[in-house]
């Protein structure tokens, strides 16, 4: 045995990362399901460092020290639980499974629950970057046993990308903790997204402009506050031609987004915490009705528009407009975000330092930006901050594009464009600022029609009216 470490699924983030640990000077066992794609492996990059190639389970589990860390990176859902149950009887006491696919928490945790059992460890790995990440250094968020984390995090920080030297990579918490950050990551990746797909039409239908000038305009922004791999990649896409048509590549591309479920489960666990996050759901919303095609048809032919006609009279203005009110609701996702971690840690018991998951955001992963030291910060002056957006630095930012947000989201939909992230994080916004709410009025409703009680204002304790009777107030 002499491998420091192995990686079973060769697929293309699971041969990356493998390719990552080897250039980092590791010793890497390798294994895969059919053994041509690790001989493929071995004949394409082989000489990125020393691999130890097995075609049995046996053979690559034997090939590597004790106690063993194994990669799993496959498919996240069954065959995950079937490559774990392969190699569960050739595993000692101590050795670490880690699964770096994008599991959803609940399973983590069961399989974590079930290794421990066993004397094993299970780390579920949440790895952001896409390809290139796991090949250059992604962000890395591991959880599972902490005493897991001593012999494997080195290695794991050592393959991650680095910020200032700092590594993207940290212990999340126990059991699920680091699989439900990277669902969470996912999230405010949706959301992110949709609000720059968001501005992207605002701009198209406000200036008239091309996906080509549009394209510019973000490699602008690309160059503030907004700094972030997300518009970066923006401002490429929107300038790239279609080969074959010679057309703007966007204006070709089907109108209709999908996804693969990792927004899905932060919108649905967000509403068993009861945790508001309404620009990652609108953001997941969006997906789907971008892809009711027979919906959307439908309600072109039959609903009227009367929609205004723009008339921008300063175009500088209104991209300034836009920016900011991209950049208030971008803080409002991540805000939105960072609130159910909070959530999440109280609820499983997990103890999530919100800091260190915007520090090791900063670099690797998909929502990497400039603004995420900010968050760090926020999170160092004030560890139990309630909420991000609240911070003195993020109220004077969202502060001072309050006037532009309002103004956009006015105009659009005096104008019909659509803008639900934009729209639902101003809400959110003024909902979670306001002095009063309306859930006055439904919490009378609910005790009149259903006796659910309410509290007062002025006094403590719980109350009922007798709507059908005298109309008295009892105390519950
Ligand atoms: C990452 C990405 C990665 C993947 C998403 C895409 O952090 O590297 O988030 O995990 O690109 O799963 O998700 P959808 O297919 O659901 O858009």
């Amino acid at each position: 045995a002499r491998a420091q470490i192995g990686v079973t699924g060769l697929a293309v983030m699971g041969r990356n990362l493998a390719r990552n640990f080897a250039r980092h000077g590791y010793t890497v066992a390798v294994h895969n399901r059919s053994y041509a794609k690790t001989e493929s492996l071995i004949a394409d990059h082989g000489t990125d460092g020393d691999f130890v190639p097995s075609e049995s389970t046996a053979d690559f589990v034997a090939s590597i020290e004790r106690p063993r860390k194994i990669v799993i990176m496959v498919k996240a859902g069954a065959a995950t639980d079937a490559v774990i149950d392969e190699l569960i009887p050739h595993l000692e006491e101590g050795d670490v499974v880690i699964d770096g696919g994008n599991a959803h928490f609940p399973d983590t945790i069961r399989r974590e629950h079930k290794l421990s059992e066993l004397g094993l460890h299970f780390v579920g790995m949440g790895v952001s970057g896409g390809e290139e990440g796991a090949l250059n250094g992604p962000s890395i968020m591991p959880g599972g046993p902490k005493e897991s984390y001593t012999t494997l995090g080195p290695i794991l920080e050592d393959i991650s990308a680095k910020v200032d030297g700092t590594p993207c990579c940290t212990w999340v918490g126990p059991d699920g903790a680091g699989h439900f950050v990277k669902m969470v990551h996912n999230g405010i990746e949706y959301a992110d997204m949709q609000l720059i797909a968001e501005a992207y039409d605002l701009l198209k239908h406000g200036l008239g402009e091309s996906a080509a000038g549009i394209g510019k305009i973000f490699e602008q922004w690309n160059k503030g506050d907004l700094e972030s791999f997300l518009i970066e990649i923006t401002a490429d896409v929107l300038q790239h031609v279609d080969a074959e048509t010679g057309k703007a590549f966007v204006d070709v591309v089907l109108d209709q987004a999908e996804q693969k479920g990792t927004g899905r489960w932060t919108v649905q666990n967000a509403l068993d915490l009861g945790v508001p996050i309404t620009g990652i759901a609108e953001a997941t919303f969006a997906r789907a009705l971008s892809g009711s095609v027979p919906q959307r048809e439908a309600a072109r032919a039959a609903l009227p528009g009367d929609a205004g006609t723009w008339q921008i009279e300063d175009r500088d203005a209104f991209v300034e407009d836009v920016r900011l009110a991209l950049y208030a609701s971008k803080l409002v996702a991540y805000s939105q975000g960072f609130d159910q971690i909070a959530a999440a840690s109280a609820e499983y018991g997990w103890g999530i330092d919100r800091g260190a998951m915007a520090r090791i955001w900063r670099g690797g992963c998909i929502i990497r930006a400039k603004f995420l030291n900010r968050i760090t910060e926020a999170y160092e002056r004030d560890e139990n901050l309630p909420l991000l957006i609240a911070d003195p630095y993020f109220a004077d930012v969202v502060g001072k594009g309050l006037a532009a947000w309002r103004r956009i989201v006015a105009q659009a939909a005096l104008n019909g464009v659509p803008t639900p992230a934009f729209a639902s994080s101003l809400s959110y916004y003024d909902g979670v600022r306001a002095e009063r709410l309306p859930a006055a009025l439904i919490q009378a409703q609910r005790d009149f029609f259903g006796a659910h009680t309410y509290r007062r204002v002025d006094r403590e304790g719980t109350f009922h009216t007798e709507w059908s009777g005298d109309r008295s107030e009892t105390t519950a």
